[in-house]
Formats: C-alpha cells, sequence, structure tokens
C-alpha cells in the first residue's frame, strides 16, 4: 500500500503507523524543504511573538506585501498573499472560473484537485520523457488554446526541470493571444541559482493573462506554518484576493514571512550551493546504484530504480529502516519503478543511499 494517501509526500503520520517508528525518527526525503531548516532565528522570534497571536493578522498583508514588493522589485498591487501556494492556486480558480483547466503531465497531483473541487473540466497534454518530460512547446501552445487557464510547473514537479524563457515567453503570448491564463508555478525557483532561474517575473507587465505562484514553505523550511503567494497584473490580483477568506493567513506566517525575506543572501547562498552540490553528489551515487536519475535543477530528483524494483517495495524496504521516498507510481506518464527523492544535506543523503544499498543488495525488499 503505498504512503500518499492523501496525494503527497511528507505525511509522517501515515509512516508512523505503517512502520511502527515515531514521527520524529523518519528522515523524511517524501517532501522537498530546505535541509538547512528556517533561516537562523526564526524559530526564536516567532517564540518571541507568540503572545500577538491574541490578535488578528494585518487581513490587508501589508507588511509582507511591502517587504516582497521591495525585494522583487514589482508593483505592490501585483501581490496575493496565500496560506501556502496551495492556496494561491485555489483563488486562482475561484477568481478567474475556468471551465477547462489545462495541465501538463506529469505534474503536481493539486493542478488536477483543485481544478476539479472547484467544478473545473481537466485537459492534459503528456510531457515527452526524451526531453525529460517537458511537453512540445506547440502541444502546450494548444493546450493554452483549448483551456481557459493552464497550469505550468517551472521548475515542474516531479522531474525538476524548467522550460527556457523563449519557451515561457511563447506560452504568456499564446495565453493573451486566446484568452487563457497561464499560471506558471514557481514554488521551487529559488532554489535554483540565480542566472539558471528561467522567470518571467521581469516581463509581467506585458502578460496580462500570466500569474506566477511562489511559496515560502519550501525553501525557508516553513510548510506547517503555511505561506506562499502570487504575482499578476493588478487587476487579477484584486480578483484573487475578492476570493479570499479574511484572515486566512495567520499572524504567525506573516510575520514569518518578513523575517524569512530579512534573513539575507547569506542563508539563500547557503542553501543554493548546498543544493547544487549534493544533488550532483546524489546523482552520481544514485546511477552508480543502477538507478537512472532525471537532470532536475531543484531541490529534488526524479529516479527510475533498476529493474526488478518496484517504488512500492523501495518505499516500504526503506519505511521500515526509518527512510521515507517519495513513489511517483501514481503519476500519469510515469511508471511502477518511479520514486522522488528530496536533495538533503551530506549526512542525510549518505544515510539515504546507505540505507539502498543495504535494500538492493542485501536479501529483502525486493520483487
Ligand atoms: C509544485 C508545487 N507547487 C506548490 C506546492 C504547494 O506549496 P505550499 O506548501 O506553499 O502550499 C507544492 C507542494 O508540494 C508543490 O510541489
Amino acid at each position: 500500500m503505498i504512503l500518499e494517501v492523501y496525494g503527497h509526500g511528507g505525511d509522517l503520520r501515515t509512516a508512523s503507523a505503517r512502520y511502527g517508528l515515531a514521527p520524529e525518527q523518519f528522515i523524511d526525503f517524501s517532501a522537498n524543504i530546505n535541509p538547512l531548516g528556517p533561516p537562523p532565528g526564526l524559530l526564536e522570534k516567532l517564540g518571541e511573538a507568540l503572545p500577538l497571536v491574541a490578535g488578528y493578522p494585518d487581513p490587508g498583508h501589508r507588511g509582507l506585501i511591502a517587504r516582497l514588493a521591495q525585494s522583487l522589485d514589482t508593483d505592490e498591487a501585483c501581490f496575493v498573499i496565500g496560506n501556502g501556494a496551495a492556496e494561491n492556486m485555489a483563488l486562482a480558480l475561484l477568481a478567474l472560473k475556468p471551465a477547462k483547466v489545462g495541465i501538463i503531465e506529469p505534474c503536481f497531483s493539486e493542478y488536477r484537485t483543485l481544478s476539479r473541487q472547484f467544478g473545473a473540466e481537466v485537459i492534459s497534454v503528456m510531457g515527452e520523457e526524451e526531453v525529460d518530460f517537458r511537453a512540445a512547446p506547440e502541444e502546450v501552445e494548444r493546450l493554452i488554446l483549448n483551456s481557459d487557464l493552464v497550469f505550468i510547473g517551472q521548475p515542474n514537479n516531479p522531474n525538476g526541470v524548467q522550460y527556457s524563457l523563449n519557451d515561457l515567453r511563447r506560452f504568456a503570448e499564446a495565453g493573451d493571444r486566446y484568452g487563457t491564463y497561464v499560471v506558471v508555478d514557481e514554488a521551487f525557483i529559488d532554489f535554483i541559482p540565480g542566472p539558471q532561474r528561467q522567470s518571467l517575473l521581469a516581463e509581467l507587465n506585458r502578460y496580462p493573462r500570466l500569474i506566477l505562484i511562489r511559496s515560502m514553505t519550501k525553501f525557508y523550511a516553513i510548510p506547517g506554518l503555511r505561506l506562499g503567494y502570487a504575482i499578476s497584473h493588478p487587476k487579477t490580483a484584486a480578483l484573487m484576493r475578492d476570493k479570499q477568506v479574511t484572515w486566512s493567513v495567520n499572524l504567525l506566517a506573516l510575520l514569518a514571512g518578513e523575517i524569512c525575506l530579512a534573513a539575507g543572501q547569506e542563508y539563500e547562498r547557503a542553501t543554493i550551493s548546498l543544493i547544487s552540490r549534493q544533488r550532483e553528489v546524489l546523482r552520481g551515487e544514485l546511477d552508480r546504484l543502477g538507478c537512472y536519475t532525471w537532470p532536475g535543477e531543484a531541490n529534488f530528483l526524479l529516479v527510475r530504480l533498476p529493474e526488478l524494483w518496484s517504488a512500492a517495495g523501495m518505499q516500504e524496504a526503506l519505511g521500515e529502516r526509518g527512510v521515507l521516498v517519495r513513489s511517483c507510481a501514481m503519476y500519469p506518464g510515469l511508471g511502477e519503478r518511479d520514486i522522488r527523492i528530496a536533495v538533503k544535506d551530506e549526512h542525510a543523503n549518505a544515510r539515504l543511499l546507505e540505507t539502498m544499498k543495504q535494500v538492493v543488495f542485501g536479501k529483502d525488499g525486493g520483487e
């Protein structure tokens, strides 16, 4: 039985019930969270701020919006703060009421789940395995033509690859031409070094139908607090804000967002350099184990296990040993041997590799 009973990784409670270990005994490679943990001092500052929960959060999210606008050099009116990037996706669907939503498989399962929850029909195109599961740009254009709103992961989960800036421009232009909203999910883009980051943020004002969505939960390691934001044309942002439940973003999350943005370049640089280095080490070692690893640019890797292995078998064998990985067998377009693993620090990655070796070369776990 798979661990992803709620459709996602990071479910320590299910793992604990399944494998008989306490939640804190697992090393979790099934959710893609910054291994450095939250920025230095964040938890202490939040602790000191705890008494503030006796009051309401700012319903206008003004402090965080001002900081984001400044740090991203973008007008305040373009921002919508959400209770996680997931809420921003829901707000886009609620506000823009697409009858048809287009997605590119394999992708983050919430694009489909949320679209269905809000009554949209979901249509899809398949990424092509030969080009690391990107879809052909003309296929994406056709999807945009045939949809009212399209989700594009940049970098995409679970394969971790980006579309080029030229492809993104082509998609955003197609959005304008066909009256389709193009929602680019940049939840993991902060993990990519600046020069390699492909984002239309600097050209946002050229594309009235473009919406960028970012998460603060992964890079700043605060998934339990929930915090994300959307950046779009001010009119679209206003429509989205109009659909938001007042106070849906709590006071501690808003404060954490401001503190994270002030954390500075040192933490950002350390994170990006750790991830880039460790991802390549991990890739090399996984290849030596007989796996095929796609060339993801984010803080996770899509991995095809050696023949005779299954994602379910590996997940269970590792889980019993206190290591959690994400099965990708249920992603349309992927197969029974595909898993996704987060890139963590050297020590944790070594434990993953060591445990995988025990499983692959030991007697148990294989199928
Ligand atoms: C591609 C992608 N986008 C968005 C999210 C949601 O992020 P948040 O925790 O900010 O809601 C996730 C979470 O796993 C994700 O994988």
